[in-house]
């Protein structure tokens, strides 16, 4: 990789006067401009002044196989010259390889695929789906409910975000989709139920079929969650809640859409999240490491009973009603399947595993006061900070200040940012899953300055 600096200060004032950033008070660019990422290989990130960073976050966490894989690259850029774009209103052969290949990964019988080009359209297009099922398989019903949970992410159109969790993204822009209500989350750290029993009672997956009873079975369409919540702070499932799940949806007639835009393609230590708990959804949402962020694509992936529900004579008008111009675009599902053939080919969730374990012990074994909780699957870890033995949530500004400082020690982390007020206080790693130990070590030895530079222990 080259490590010049490129002439950057008038890439930094563009940046200031023309961009608009995610997630961002623009004024604190003033004194703390952006990141500008030039470059990227393997775990590695680049800034525009030459200096490296081991990227902990995978992007978003989306760079699953990894940066500077040329092969991508040359199978977009071949697609690109051979059939720029094609809408799948017709069909093109990336989408149709793509599809087949995904239907042979995911198990239970989910093989019907439909693309779109984010995860947010992923779940958008799975709420629709379970509304419009509803409709026409429960006929004299009214199945259009939709039941989440509290600090789960689905994403930042009006559904999606309907179904997020999270009062500090959805507030200024309530009132949103009607229909939507949600239920505590299984956070075993800060359980109402059980945290202080000696095991999860699984209380918290019975208020979800109490919250069915009371709103009518016969009202609710699905009910929607993330396997692992990931941006809402790395909270697993315990054993037994997504089974738990199925059998509520089982009972009433319920659609289950398992949310896999983080959890997908080996982030956790298998293929898809729901494979640790033996359950499969109705229908299944991907993105992100789909493409390892190497182009954007979702796919929103259903059972052939579900997609039976839409077929009929044209004039019935039963088919899933719903265009995207780019869903499925050509190039990214060229992308998407040489992605995945790395992603097979070097089984890389088994490597998410291993050094999963690793690198939480590293984590564990870190001796910081504010080291609260250490909790995750494969390649997707929080530790959750704490100011005391009630579990005080470290303040959003000592996180920042934290994140800072693990930086600065050459790690990028990300933190649940502007989730549940008072409850931003967890650091999130989620890096390529590559990763190999050395570079774990030097992530916790990142997270162990980076506390100590916040709050130094003696
Ligand atoms: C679980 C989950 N679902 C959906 C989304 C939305 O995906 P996107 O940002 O690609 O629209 C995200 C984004 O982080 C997510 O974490």
């Amino acid at each position: 990789m080259t490590t010049e600096p490129t002439r950057t200060g008038d890439l930094s004032d563009a940046d200031r006067r023309y961009l608009w950033h995610s997630l961002l008070q623009h004024r604190s660019l003033d004194t703390k401009p952006p990141t500008i990422i030039r470059e990227a290989k393997g775990c590695t990130v680049i800034d525009e002044h030459g200096r490296e960073y081991l990227d902990a976050m995978a992007g978003l966490f989306c760079v699953n196989v990894g940066y500077g894989r040329h092969e991508i690259a040359v199978a977009a850029a071949e697609q690109m010259r051979r059939l720029p774009f094609y809408p799948l209103s017709q069909s093109h052969a990336p989408a149709i390889r793509l599809a087949e290949k995904l239907a042979s990964m995911l198990p239970g019988g989910l093989e019907r695929v439909y693309f779109s080009n984010s995860g947010s359209e992923a779940v958008e297009t799975a709420l629709k789906l379970a509304r419009q099922y509803g409709r026409q398989v429960h006929r004299g019903e009214n199945r259009y409910k939709v039941i989440a949970r509290y600090r789960g992410y689905h994403g930042l159109t009006m559904g999606a975000l309907s179904a997020t969790g999270q009062v500090t993204r959805r507030k200024a822009f309530e009132p949103l989709v009607p229909g939507f209500s949600h239920v505590e989350p299984p956070d075993r750290y800060r359980c109402r139920h059980c945290q202080t029993a000696p095991a999860c009672t699984l209380a918290c997956a019975d208020e979800i079929d109490t919250r069915v009873r009371f709103e009518g079975p016969e009202t609710v369409a699905a009910i929607i969650a993330e396997p692992v919540i990931g941006g809402g702070g790395v909270i697993v499932s315990p054993e037994g809640y997504l089974p738990r799940l199925r059998e509520i949806c089982d009972r009433w007639g319920i659609l289950l859409i398992l949310d896999e835009v983080i959890t997908g393609f080996g982030r956790t230590g298998r293929l898809f999240g729901f494979q640790h708990w033996g359950v499969t959804p109705d229908i299944v949402t991907l993105a992100k490491g789909i493409t390892s962020g190497y182009a954007p694509l979702g796919a929103t992936v259903t059972t052939q009973a579900v997609f039976g529900a839409f077929l009929g004579e044209s004039e019935e008008g039963v088919h899933f009603s719903q265009v995207s111009t780019f869903g499925g675009h050509p190039v990214s599902c060229a992308a998407a399947g040489v992605n995945l053939d790395i992603l097979l080919r070097e089984r890389l969730w088994e490597n998410a595993e291993a050094v999963s374990h690793y690198l939480m012990g590293r984590i564990r074994a870190i001796r910081h006061p504010w080291i609260g909780d250490v909790r995750g699957k494969g390649l997707l870890i929080g530790l959750e900070l704490v100011r005391d033995e009630n579990r005080t949530p470290v303040a959003d500004r000592d996180m920042a200040r934290v994140a800072a400082a693990v930086k600065e020690a050459g790690v990028i982390v990300g933190r649940n940012v502007e989730t549940v007020a008072g409850l931003c206080n967890v650091l999130i790693l989620s890096p390529p899953l590559i990763l190999s130990k050395a570079e774990a070590d030097r992530i916790a030895e990142a997270i162990e300055t980076g506390l100590t530079a916040a709050a130094p222990t003696a």
